[in-house]
């Protein structure tokens, strides 16, 4: 087909400014992979059978980083063994992509805030006129670092110069090559080959084929875009952490648009597959993670940290709190200072206050652990009463058991459940029991010394010890 679009992402780069040991396209802003906002972009203008990574640098990282079934579900890689510049990869690319005709769209694997709106502007741009390639820039304030983009005196672009090739004058223009191409790709291929190292960096620079086209008789246009932050390339850390906040702050107004309140906004850590319902409140510092479920009218404290949970409406979580793979039912209460570590579920109105730790245990429906408590392998049943101070012993060094107590137990504070243990319905514990037998129903379990005055014994001990 004439028309079909095929899309190369470019990140097979190490990423030398990072100064790190993973490739630069696996760090990652606005919680996902670099690579992977670019490729999320790159899906709304081609199918994945049309888009191509090109990867070499810790290329099967980078594969499997696209390899989750949302985002890469039969993306093609292409193999750049030897990184000699952007050039380069696109002359290795050719084989590969010069039979499928079209039109190609190039971007840079670590510029992640591209929109897909952008994308199909800059193709739009080059089906609107009779050119043979659209280069994306900007003008910026300070574009050192970019790629400036020459013209002649009639406006023509005549080729882009590199921060590193560039003379002064060159230097001082503040229109930037952003990175993103869109080319017919007949006369791309025709000359790609054309690419020579010939630059301080030795590298072969895709930024060149503009010049080669313009003087093969191509035109070349730009598509001017005025937010040059919406195209930012990351090339170091200082960059990574400013583009987060930018995908940080495009998710958290999606998220006050639609009903949430967020306290301080600029302080909030919230990924980009969450879900969070009406009235909401999102209190300063709060991290909410992964793939999490927020209802409505839920507050999520200061300082919490929640991942991959599952929140119903009028859930309360307090200052300080985490809360891992875990599920709270309509009204259930968390922290302030708890922690659910891992895979818990509180019923309907349960509630777990502070220095309470949960993992793997199953608190029902308006059951209470207020204090200082650990409860593991625990299954609970509703409108328990645990005390503070409650452990459940649930390791014997060799392996996890399971404590099971039932509706309405009362769990007397300071109590230790040696498990496997059973507590009935109904049962009580004293406070500061030992329990290692089961607790039938309805009655008392004590499993502790009785209580022993011994008379004057305080004062005798003074006296004792005043002679010489
Ligand atoms: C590039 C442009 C510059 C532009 C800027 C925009 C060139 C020569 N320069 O510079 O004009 O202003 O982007 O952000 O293109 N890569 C490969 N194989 C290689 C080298 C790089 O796949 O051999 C990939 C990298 O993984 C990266 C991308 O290409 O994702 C861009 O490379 P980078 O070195 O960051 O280019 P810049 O110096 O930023
Ligand atoms: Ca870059």
């Amino acid at each position: 087909m004439e028309t079909a679009l095929t899309v190369v992402i470019l990140a097979a780069g190490l990423g030398t400014r990072m100064k790190s040991r993973k490739a630069k396209v696996l760090h990652r802003a606005g919680g996902r992979y670099l690579v992977e906002h670019v490729l999320r972009s790159a899906r709304a203008l081609a199918p994945p059978e049309r888009i191509f990574v090109v990867v070499g640098h810790q290329s099967a990282g980078v594969r499997a980083a696209l390899a989750s079934p949302e985002i890469g579900l039969g993306v093609n890689f292409i193999e750049q063994a030897e990184q000699k510049g952007t050039g380069h990869a696109l002359m290795v690319a050719a084989e590969t992509l010069a039979p499928l005709g079209g039109r190609i769209v190039i971007l840079y694997g670590d510029c992640p805030l591209v929109r897909p709106e952008t994308l199909k502007g800059l193709v739009a741009a080059l089906e609107s006129s009779d050119v043979a390639g659209v280069i994306l820039t900007a003008i910026m304030d300070d574009p050192t670092g970019y790629g400036r983009v020459l013209r002649d005196g009639a406006g023509r672009i005549t080729g882009v110069v590199e921060q590193r090739a560039g003379s002064p004058e060159q230097l001082a223009i503040r229109e930037a090559n952003m990175g993103l191409y869109c080319y017919h790709a007949a006369p791309f291929w025709a000359h790609v080959q054309e690419l020579r190292p010939d630059n301080p960096a030795r590298e072969y620079y895709l930024t060149d084929m503009v010049e080669i086209l313009h003087r093969a008789g191509h035109a070349i246009s730009s598509f001017r875009i005025d937010d040059p932050r919406e195209v930012l390339g990351i090339n170091d850390r200082a960059e990574l952490a400013v583009v987060d906040r930018l995908l940080r702050e495009r998710k958290v107004r999606e998220l006050m648009l639609a009903g949430v309140t967020v306290e301080k906004p600029e302080t909030v850590t919230i990924d980009p597959d969450v879900t969070i319902g009406m009235d909401t409140v999102v209190e300063p510092f709060a991290q909410i993670l992964g793939h999490t479920t927020i209802g409505e009218n839920c507050r999520i404290g200061a300082c919490s940290i929640i991942r991959d949970s599952e929140l119903h409406d009028d859930v309360e979580v307090g200052q300080f709190t985490i809360v891992v793979t875990s599920r709270l039912e309509r009204a259930a209460q968390a922290g302030p200072f708890a922690r659910l570590r891992m895979e818990d579920y509180l019923g309907p109105g349960a509630h777990v206050g502070n220095f309470v730790e949960l993992k793997k245990t199953r608190l029902g429906p308006g059951s209470k652990a207020m204090h200082l408590t650990y409860l593991g392998d625990s299954q609970i049943g509703a409108h328990v009463n645990v005390g503070a101070g409650t452990i459940t012993c649930n390791y014997d060094g060799f392996r996890k058991h399971p404590t099971k107590i039932g509706a309405g137990a009362f769990i007397g504070s300071n109590s230790i459940l040696v498990a496997p243990v059973e507590i009935g319905e109904g049962a009580y514990l004293a406070a500061g029991s030992v329990i290692t037998d089961d607790v039938p129903a309805d009655a008392l379990g004590v499993a502790r010394s009785r209580q022993v005055n011994r008379e004057d014994w305080a004062r005798k001990r003074r006296e004792l010890g005043k002679k010489p």
